[in-house]
């Protein structure tokens, strides 16, 4: 068990290169299955979620090796379409093996992906794009098992859901006929997959607009000759945000590198809102907030380009210490409010309603002992304890650790005062 130790207090200040973005590497990491080669991956992030990946690739017969920041996936012996159900429930993104492995050879069988538990994340929109597109889809005790050929066609989605575009895309991928996507999620790391299949030779078209095409490529030498590729995953703009609200939370100044301003503008938007001056360059954003935090008005969690669910908590804290009211309003995940209580415990006035946070500004956060419930809410914990009075002790640091490479190291470059121990469970008690 490990858990952070952080005086709060210390303005954040420096330079941060922005890392990988874990939810571009995944689906990426998945797609190495689609046809088979040897992938030069660079700027796939150390994280939990990786490598629980990896651990699913080498199951199936993939072999995986790190070489400095490259990340070597070899295809060519995968020999398996059935993945673990405990490896499967290790994280949401197992999912798109469905795809992966239909498209290489026709059959996938998964069990229900698992998560950061914040809400209850069906795969409807998944399995039924499947079986318009002509997959026979049996679900018998949890094991759920699809095979047959892609024949095509248009899919409307019912909801732009990021991880059924990427899965349908994918699973399209060996069609016998061309398919259409439509009401398709627009999300950066999406067009970022496409590139990658683009890369390694399939036809993908249109991501990053609400309509997708991809050719159908069945029988074509796609699927006989391997081939080797190399590919860069594009910057985490959630990691980005993150550490932007450490920033701008304790008071700070900083330049971040490697990060796009106009993939980030509706977190840019509130940040300015509540205070923080922002200048830009193609890829870098410096920031610095003159005075106290202001609140943050009201703001709405949407789907890509609007503002992103996954940034919520580390919102909710900086709104914890802003003068006057926030409203924060969750539309993407039922009880993604977890880390309510925790920032209550720290001193933070907080009430929820529904998908509704109402957030009271207060002067001060105490530093406390907390506990990390999912990986975006243990990050704004940590933000909390940057931004707090005293000692945080943050609990069940593996949360975090699922989707931030070496989270202690980058703040500390930044100045902050944090470390990260291991301790047994007695000790944790
Ligand atoms: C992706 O999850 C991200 N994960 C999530 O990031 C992110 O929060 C989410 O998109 C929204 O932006 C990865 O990319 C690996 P969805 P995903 O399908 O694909 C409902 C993080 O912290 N839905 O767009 O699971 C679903 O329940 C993680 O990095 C269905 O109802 O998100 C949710 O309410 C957390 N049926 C909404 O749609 C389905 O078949 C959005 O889900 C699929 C989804």
């Amino acid at each position: 068990m490990e858990s952070y130790y952080i005086e709060g207090g210390v303005p954040l200040r420096g330079e941060y290169r922005v890392k990988g973005a874990k939810n571009s590497a995944l689906p990426i990491l998945a797609a190495t299955i689609c046809r088979a080669g040897v992938y030069e991956i660079y700027d796939c992030p150390k994280i939990g979620d990786v490598f629980a990946m990896l651990e699913i690739l080498k199951s199936l017969g993939a072999k995986t090796i790190w070489e400095d920041d490259c990340l070597i996936v070899d295809s060519r012996n995968v020999d398996d379409y059935a993945v673990p159900e405990s490896l499967m429930s290790e994280i949401r993104s197992s999912i798109f093996l469905m795809g992966s492995l239909l498209a290489r050879g026709g059959e996938a069988v998964i069990y229900r992906p698992g998560g950061c538990d914040i809400g209850r994340r069906p795969i409807d929109i998944h399995i039924a794009g499947l079986e318009q597109l002509g997959f026979e889809v049996d679900i018998l005790d949890g094991k759920i098992r699809c095979k047959g050929i892609c024949h095509g066609g248009k899919i409307t989605m019912p909801y732009p859901s990021v991880g059924a575009t990427e899965n349908l895309m994918m699973a399209a991928l060996a069609g016998k006929g061309d398919t259409i996507l439509e009401n398709c999620a627009i999300e950066p790391e999406i067009v970022d997959l496409q590139g990658f299949l683009r890369n390694i030779g399939f036809q993908v078209f249109g991501a990053g607009t609400d309509t997708i095409f991809v050719k159908g490529s069945y029988g074509n030498s796609l699927s006989k000759n391997s081939i080797e590729r190399m590919y860069f995953v594009i910057e985490d703009r959630i990691e980005a945000a993150t550490y932007m609200a450490a920033v701008i939370g304790t008071g700070g100044r900083a330049v971040f590198r490697n990060i796009r301003p106009n993939i980030m503008k509706s977190v840019l938007d509130v940040y300015e809102r509540m205070g923080a001056i922002v200048r830009t360059s193609d890829n870098m954003i410096e920031l610095w907030v003159p005075k106290d935090l202001k609140n943050a008005g009201i703001v709405v969690t949407q789907p890509y380009p609007g503002f992103p669910t996954d940034c919520q908590p580390q919102l909710m804290t900086l709104c914890a210490k802003a003068k006057g009211l926030s409203t924060i309003r969750e539309e993407i995940f039922e009880s993604r409010f977890e880390h309510k209580n925790q920032l209550i415990k720290m001193g933070a006035d907080i009430e929820t309603c529904g998908k509704n946070a109402i957030i009271r500004g207060t002067e001060i956060l105490h530093g406390r002992e907390v506990k990390a419930m999912d990986l975006r809410g243990g990050a704004a914990l940590v933000i909390a304890g940057l931004m707090a009075e005293g000692t945080t002790i943050v609990r069940d640091a593996f949360h975090v650790q699922r989707g931030y490479e070496d989270l202690e190291k980058g703040i500390k470059l930044l100045g902050g005062l944090i470390e990260r121990k291991r301790e047994s469970k007695k000790e944790k008690t």
